[in-house]
């Protein structure tokens, strides 16, 4: 079934350079809610999460360590890690090659939450995310969009709710891409995840001080584009 098409209303179109961040943790549907609103302004879409999971995604395929900063760092430089607009959706490419259906299993889960703890990876990753942004107004999601890949994004926004809610948007997501998991064992999952991300040393998972909250967990994705978009043409209209 086609989403019906959010209408941002008169006077809300971006202009370019115009960067809207969007931090969170896991299942908090940041990446739902920045597609939907980057396609009702005309914007491109950025889930800078696919390109932490595409290195991870690498690194299992090629068995380097994930806790082998060394071996990481030598990985990321030779990495080439792109997201394109396909017919379906974004697509994300490594070294050229489609990896986009093979990103959303519980094992690059964990892998690309571990890698990402590596500075040498997030150096490369920033710097890509920087050099994609480059061309018009953007959408970017992920953990420290709007704390340290672009502390002067003109709206911030950080997107939380409960962990039980997120858990469950988790098992819809894998259970959609046809995996099997256990409720109990994702959640834990999710808690683990959300746990690193947090606490590690670089670019932790945080909100920054001038960020929009909203808790989703009673907001369904339309009413969450909604908020999203009220706030982005109160910032276009002060200018
Ligand atoms: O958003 P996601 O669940 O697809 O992200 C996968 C992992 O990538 C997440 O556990 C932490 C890492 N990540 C990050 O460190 N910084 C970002 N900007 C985006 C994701």
């Amino acid at each position: 079934m086609s989403e019906p098409r959010i209408d941002p209303g008169a006077g809300t179109a971006v202009p370019p350079g115009f960067v809207i961040a969007i931090d969170g943790p896991v299942g908090a549907g940041k990446s739902t809610v920045a597609r939907r609103l980057a396609e009702a302004l005309g914007c491109v879409h950025i889930d800078s999460g696919s390109m932490y999971r595409a290195l991870g995604w690498k690194a299992l395929r090629l068995g380097v360590g994930l806790h082998d900063h060394r071996a990481l760092a030598r990985l990321a430089a030779g990495t080439d890690v792109r997201i394109v607009a396909g017919r379906s959706g974004s697509r994300v490419l490594v070294d050229g090659e489609d990896v986009t259906n093979a990103l959303r299993t519980p094992a690059v889960d964990e892998a690309s939450s571990v890698v990402s703890m590596c500075p040498a990876v997030r150096e490369r990753m920033v710097a890509l995310q920087r050099s994609m942004a480059r061309a018009g107004g953007v959408v970017m999601d992920g953990r420290d969009i709007g704390t340290v890949v672009f502390p002067n994004a003109q709206v911030k926004f950080f997107l939380d709710a409960d962990l039980t809610v997120r858990a469950e948007r988790r098992l819809k997501d894998l259970q959609r891409a046809g995996g099997a998991a256990e409720p109990g064992t994702i959640r834990e999952e999710v808690a683990r995840r959300d746990a690193r991300d947090r606490a590690r040393e670089v670019a932790p998972l945080c909100a920054a001080p001038d960020a929009v909250r909203i808790d989703s967990t009673s907001l369904d994705a339309e009413a969450v584009v909604r908020v999203m978009l009220r706030q982005v043409a109160k910032t276009l209209a002060s200018g």
